[in-house]
């Protein structure tokens, strides 16, 4: 489609990519996320709820992870899964989960499209995982 090349050039207008062009898309798509949260972000009272709802289910201790991916402890989570690591403590417009939780990744639309049993992150919620992230993706808080 020849508005390809415009949506490009327009970051706001950015597409869906695949995951192996995440790394060099990833100034464009960032003009698409929903902005950090400014306050201080609990760990157990902000994300563990919603992490425990939307993600735990496939990237806990329960089964074999998904992705080869578990968030459930810090370590783990920042080791990160067969794509590599996920989080970047301190850059949540770096780290590759916050394409993942904002629908901009084919097939790695997280949590994953039509699984009704684990409710897609508003923007809110979207806002303070960002917040969580950029302030050390803290498991301890
Ligand atoms: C219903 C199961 C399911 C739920 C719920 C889910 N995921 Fe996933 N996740 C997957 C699958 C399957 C993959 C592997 C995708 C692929 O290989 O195409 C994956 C991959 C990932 C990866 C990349 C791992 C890697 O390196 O390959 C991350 C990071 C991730 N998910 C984070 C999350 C987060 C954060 C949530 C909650 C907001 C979540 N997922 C919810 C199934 C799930």
């Amino acid at each position: 489609m020849l508005v390809g090349g415009f949506a490009a050039s327009q970051n706001a207008n950015a597409e869906p990519v695949e995951i192996d062009d995440l790394k060099a898309k990833m100034a464009d798509l960032s003009a698409k996320l929903p902005p950090a949260a400014k306050a201080k972000v609990s760990y157990k009272k902000d994300i563990k709820p919603l992490i425990e709802k939307s993600c735990l289910n496939c990237h806990g201790p329960k089964k074999r992870p998904k992705g080869k991916f578990r968030i459930d402890t810090r370590e783990l989570a920042l080791k990160g899964g067969s794509e590599g690591v996920a989080i970047i403590p301190g850059k949540s417009d770096k780290s590759p989960l916050t394409y993942y939780i904002t629908y901009q990744v084919v097939d790695y639309e997280m949590p994953p499209e039509g699984k009704k049993d684990y409710p897609k992150l508003t923007k809110e919620q979207i806002g303070l995982v960002r917040a969580w992230i950029d302030q050390g993706a803290k498991y301890d808080n």
